[in-house]
């Protein structure tokens, strides 16, 4: 999925950190439709993780300096995505890649983030 306009916040350094996120997505998509291996996939994981402790720590800073009012559902949404990147981390230690399941947290990373993006992050642009 590509970065667009309307998921601008007025910050630099977030609007950067969600365009990597996007590039992330649309690289591993391409990944995956080549075929892709368990250690390839154990790395973007590993990305994924680091990521989201990163970015979404960085956010809800900038939010909560900024008294923003959304910010405290910023990171209620920001804990449950948390929690699926996990389930995803703990199934894929226990049963190993699958690459149907793969291609679905894909799609629920790239819906969440376009719909998180638009309805939370962006108030950071009026705070
Ligand atoms: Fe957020
Ligand atoms: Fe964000």
């Amino acid at each position: 999925m590509k970065w667009k306009e309307e998921f601008a916040t007025g910050i630099a350094e977030i609007d950067r950190q969600h365009k990597t996120l996007f590039e992330a997505s649309e690289d591993f998509r391409e990944v995956l439709e080549r075929g892709c291996s368990s250690g390839t996939y154990d790395g973007f994981l590993e990305f994924l993780v680091m990521y989201v402790e990163t970015h979404f720590g960085y956010e809800e800073e900038c939010m909560h300096a900024a008294q923003c009012p959304i910010a405290c559902t910023n990171k209620k949404e920001h804990a449950l995505f948390i929690k699926l990147v996990d389930k995803e981390v703990q199934f894929f230690q226990q049963r190993g890649l699958d690459i149907q399941r793969a291609f679905r947290l894909l799609d629920t990373l790239d819906s969440w983030l376009a719909s998180h993006i638009v309805r939370i992050d962006v108030q950071l642009r009026v705070a």
